[in-house]
């Protein structure tokens, strides 16, 4: 009706046509205030409700414990690299890293500028195809935090597992995963995520925290990055991100309307399982990745010859099958398929991809 392709961008990426149905609809005129969210101010009582009930949502979605604050932060994924151990340093000023592609060696680094910071584990080696294991053994004692990115966007590998760290707060990046499926929040100190893939437009990061973790930044840090600030003033310290918010607000409706995070975990698996069982009985595409560990929003293959590769990418997009190269580091393909992707989407990409095995045989 609308002339859209299937958007398979590894971020910013598909939104739920409902929900820019309704942005549509509320564009000029915002629930009768005469003005759009763009251009309304955030101490209004119209964007106070939008930012109250976006929080409100959040929490039932992911059933959120009353002892984690949800901070509305700008500065995308990438600030929160440093964020995170300019908030989290805060006794021995050692944390512990796993490494499992491109976002978390980022992280890694950032942290390396603030502290003395480990690679406890790492699939580097094997070039991230596989999640390591790793548990409150292989955890120092007094490290004042672990980081994790339990979705690697890049080489499209997951957790299966929460790691055990005992009394150390759990930080995890869920930028790719978040609100995919259901989560325990108990089990982390931190969790945070970029909107742009499953939450919505760029411009807002979510920021769970359980609330004992906040107050620690020491005093040359830089204001905006304290996250106590933001609490102390409900994410309303500076201008927040209005429009960003208000699209996720009703993004979180949306998965509300249809059957929580339960439902949507249970789409996202016959999803993926669709992709990765088509792929691995084709002769022409190959998933590098464990299978125990493959990713459900990002499936990366590829046919071993990067020509053809390119070709695939070339053709697809001619079928309205956009933005299937693999990043730019790694090459080969990447379906992208988080929660906006329908299941015609797939279908869609599994009968072009039959034909072009059978054109390239
Ligand atoms: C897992 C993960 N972490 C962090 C980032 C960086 O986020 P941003 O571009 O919002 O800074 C990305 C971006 O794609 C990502 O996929």
């Amino acid at each position: 009706m609308y002339d859209r392709v299937y958007n398979f961008s590894a971020g910013p990426s598909m939104l739920p046509l409902p929900v820019l149905e309704k942005v549509k609809e509320d564009l000029l005129n915002y629930q009768g205030s005469g003005q759009s969210v763009m251009e309304m101010s955030h101490r209004s009582a119209s964007f106070k409700k939008i930012a109250e009930e976006a929080e409100a949502d959040l929490r039932e979605l992911m059933e959120i414990p009353e002892n984690y604050k949800v901070l509305f932060l700008q500065g995308g994924g990438t600030l929160q690299f440093s964020m995170v151990p300019l908030n989290l340093l805060r006794n021995s000023k050692k944390a512990d890293y796993c490494i499992t592609g491109t976002w978390a060696k980022k992280a890694y680094k950032e942290a390396c500028k603030f502290g003395d910071i480990k690679v406890i584990a790492s699939s580097e080696e094997d070039t991230f195809t596989w999640v390591p294991k790793f548990g409150k053994e292989d955890v120092r004692p007094d490290a004042d935090y672990v980081y994790i990115t339990t979705n690697n966007t890049i080489y499209g590998t997951a957790y299966n597992y929460v790691p055990e760290t005992g009394d150390i707060p759990l930080v995890a990046d869920m930028s790719s995963n978040i609100l995919s499926e259901p989560v325990d929040v108990s089990k982390f100190g931190i969790i945070w995520a970029g909107a742009q893939k499953n939450v919505g437009p760029a411009g807002v990061t979510i920021v769970i925290i359980r609330e004992d973790l906040i107050g620690y930044a020491p005093k040359e840090v830089p204001t905006y990055l304290d996250y106590k600030i933001h609490d102390e003033n409900d994410s309303m310290y500076n201008t927040p991100p209005c429009f960003s918010l208000y699209v996720a607000g009703e993004v979180f409706k949306h998965i509300k309307e249809t059957g929580g995070l339960a439902a949507m975990q249970q789409r996202n698996r016959a999803k993926a399982e669709k992709m990765y069982d088509y792929i691995d009985s084709s002769s022409l595409y190959k998933c590098p990745v464990a299978k125990e560990d493959r990713s459900l929003m990002n499936v990366v293959f590829v046919t071993g010859d990067a020509d053809l590769d390119k070709k695939f990418v070339a053709e697809a997009k001619a079928e309205g099958l956009v933005n299937l190269a693999g990043h730019r580091s790694i090459g080969g393909m990447r379906a992208s398929i988080y929660n906006a992707m329908p299941m015609e989407g797939i279908d869609a990409l599994i009968e072009f991809m039959k034909k072009f095995e059978e054109e390239n045989k």
